[in-house]
């Protein structure tokens, strides 16, 4: 087969890495990747937005199969603008609807689906930009902290937890007002769970479904899970609090409605569900729904995928998912994101990195890096990920530390504790 890759993250390398191993593939073009991506296949020079320039390059290319990384474009429409152009309607697509892609899109409709569904989570309200006085006096009877969360994509900093009301009604307010435009615009506000997360990623056909390795990620800056937010600085598969007892759980009650949801919706959704967990007192809660796979929990659950990633992405777009065997390697991932000083907040890119040819034993996947005549330089946050494979998850992570130890920038950092803590909310 023909494939086009979108996306430019790790998450995206490891997709190209494993994709590119299938004998089913025929050619590999990623838009508009990186320098990892462009190790497994062409790199092509596209943004995500332009739909037409996509559509002009799969004929052009005479691409079989398109999958995406990121939500951005399926919650624009993107799998829809392909099923609707006629001279692309024989190109498989590995993604849901726009309707599908709300899951993530819209908080509000998430949380209306999950409740008409029966999926356990926590209990909300939703407040339109004309409702401010009524959600206003509704936080004056919720409990803390509290949680608000902008309806919209907001990047990754939609969601807020505060621990005043007075400081829970200031936010919003000013999330009503603008604060992250159009995306909150309406404003859930949920009730605070405690517990530990995790994420389970299901492929489905809109039939039937087939779940991945659990995966862990860990989100704060510093070590102890300290400090602020970032977009994931590392992540573990299979997380020893997981057990099976868990996932059965997590299948009947979570799972299965949410497959049921989308097929009573007439809904069309052929790609992945992200489910992001938690486990409260040993029962699970979702506590957001995602329309791709996790970054960078992708990183440590594609290597554990000892099936054939095409085969799996064409059988989730043509809907024969209930013939595909999914075969997981037993041993544990450990993946350690390194980054650059200062992020999440204000970072330097540009500067030259050096020890990428040292890595031995373990899998490194580009992020934030930029190819130029000089070399390899930083171009985001998080700049690379290492990932490896062992027996026993200790020796999984001493040899990602030992690996990302040997890669070098200015003030290149990586967390040494992840997959070592408890992280609770
Ligand atoms: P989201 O953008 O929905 O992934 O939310 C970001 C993070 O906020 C989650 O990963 C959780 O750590 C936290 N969070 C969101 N909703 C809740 C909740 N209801 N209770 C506790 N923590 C939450
Ligand atoms: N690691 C969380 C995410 O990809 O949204």
């Amino acid at each position: 087969m023909r494939i086009l890759l979108l996306g430019s993250g790790g998450r995206e390398h490891a997709f190209a890495w494993k994709l590119s191993q299938s004998l089913l593939c025929e050619a590999l073009f990623i838009a508009p990747g990186n320098p990892g991506t462009a190790i497994h296949g062409i790199n092509v020079s596209i943004g995500l937005h332009d739909f037409d320039k996509l559509r002009d390059f799969v004929l052009e290319q005479e691409i079989d199969m398109v999958v995406c990384g990121p939500e951005e474009p399926l919650v624009n429409g993107l799998q829809d603008y392909f099923a609707n152009t006629a001279s692309l309607r024989a190109v498989l697509f590995v993604g849901p609807s726009q309707e599908g892609a709300k899951l993530e899109g819209s908080k509000a409709y998430a949380k209306a689906f999950m409740e008409e569904q029966g999926v356990p989570t926590a209990a909300y309200r939703e407040f339109g930009i004309d409702q401010m006085e009524e959600g206003l006096r509704y936080l004056d009877t919720c409990e803390l902290p509290v949680v608000l969360k902008a309806d919209g994509l907001a990047a990754g900093k939609g969601v807020l937890i505060l621990d005043s009301i007075r400081e829970a009604k200031a936010e919003f307010r000013a999330m009503l007002d603008g604060k992250f435009g159009q995306a909150s615009e309406t404003v859930v506000i949920e009730e605070f769970l405690s517990g530990i997360e995790f994420s389970v990623f299901v492929w489905t056909d809109g039939k039937d479904y087939k779940i991945l390795p659990v995966a862990k990620d860990y989100k704060r800056i510093g070590e102890g899970d300290t400090g602020l937010n970032t977009g994931g600085m590392g992540s573990i598969s299979h997380p020893p609090f997981v057990d099976e007892v868990m996932m059965k759980k997590v299948e009947t009650r979570i799972v299965q409605p949410t497959i049921e949801g989308l097929q009573e919706r007439g809904i069309d959704y052929r790609g992945i569900i992200f489910i992001g967990l938690i486990s409260v007192d040993e029962e699970p809660f979702v506590i957001e729904y995602n329309c791709r796979m996790g970054d960078p929990e992708t990183q440590s659950v594609l290597p554990r995928l000892k099936s054939d990633l095409v085969a799996l992405c064409r059988a989730t777009a043509n809907g024969t998912l209930a013939e595909m065997d999914i075969e997981i390697d037993n041993r544990a991932a450990a993946t350690v994101i390194v980054v650059a000083g200062g992020y999440p907040e204000a970072y330097e890119k540009g500067h030259p990195i050096s020890g990428l040819e040292e890595v031995t034993g373990s899998l490194l996947f580009h992020a934030g890096t930029k190819a130029t005549d000089a070399g390899v330089v930083t171009n985001g946050g998080r700049v690379l990920a290492v990932t490896s494979l062992s027996d026993n998850f200790r020796d999984a992570l001493e040899l990602s530390l030992e690996n990302a130890a040997k890669i070098r920038f200015k003030d290149a950092y990586f967390r040494r504790d992840i997959g070592l803590i408890v992280v609770t909310t």
